[in-house]
């Protein structure tokens, strides 16, 4: 297999972060996208490349990414997204809650087709019913990746969000876009958009003592 040696990244911004401020300010965005500037093709390659550093299971590089910039597709996708954010947003509890979490999803369902890249990262081998050992071979074989596309997107002064809304219409979607339904499973959707400014903290998270078991559960 002809392996292609990473060339010189471009486009990661002057002030270069840390990696441990990447991986603590590497946020889910939602209002701070910006939908008016175009993300070039080339940022998207960039980024893509460096997931692609990720393991697989079995080196097996069973991998997919779509990435989704044409206008109508981008509508017709956030059709199913919205769908999927209002049943979220509908489930008992939600309606009528103030939270900044379902604030920040609500501006987002108004915009999902909007943000100027859908990426939805993929893998072959569906996994429905089967055992859970079959299932994490599977889903860690995309995950990691996904998340590197993340970061290295950060690294370059976009944001993202992991979502999943669209999933409880995966069917319609891998049609939509011509993904064979029955051999490649759809992870995520992930909207990508340069953030308006690049200043993002650390979130809080419960102490680190109530999720971390030294030697014994
Ligand atoms: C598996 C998974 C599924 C998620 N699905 C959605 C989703 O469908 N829509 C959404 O707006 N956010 C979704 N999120 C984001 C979370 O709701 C939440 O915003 C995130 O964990 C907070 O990240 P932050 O602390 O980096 O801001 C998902 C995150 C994960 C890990």
């Amino acid at each position: 297999m002809a392996v292609r040696l990473p060339r010189r990244f471009s486009a990661v911004p002057r002030a270069l972060l840390s990696p441990d401020e990447l991986l603590s300010t590497t946020r889910s965005v939602r209002r701070r996208l910006d939908l008016s500037r175009p993300v070039e093709r080339e940022v998207l390659e960039d980024c893509l490349r460096l997931a692609q550093q990720a393991p697989t299971a079995s080196y097996r590089q069973d991998w997919h990414f779509v990435v989704v910039t044409d206008s109508a597709q981008r509508a017709a996708l956030g059709d199913l997204w919205r769908r999927g954010a209002e049943r979220y947003l509908g489930r008992p509890g939600a309606t009528g809650e103030r939270n900044p979490l379902l604030d920040s999803v609500r501006h987002l369902v108004e915009h999902i087709h909007e943000v100027p890249v859908h990426v939805i990262p993929c893998i072959e081998g569906r996994t429905d019913g089967k055992p859970a050992v079959a299932q994490a071979s599977r889903w860690a074989s995309i995950v990691p990746a996904a998340w590197s596309f993340m970061l290295a997107a950060r690294a370059r002064g976009l944001g993202t969000v992991w979502t999943t809304f669209h999933l409880g219409f995966e069917h319609e979607a891998a049609e939509l876009l011509g993904i064979p339904y029955e051999e490649v499973m759809q992870v995520a959707l992930i909207p990508v958009a340069y953030t308006i400014g690049t200043n993002f903290k650390p979130a809080p998270r419960k102490p680190l003592e109530t999720m971390v078991h030294w030697d014994r559960w």
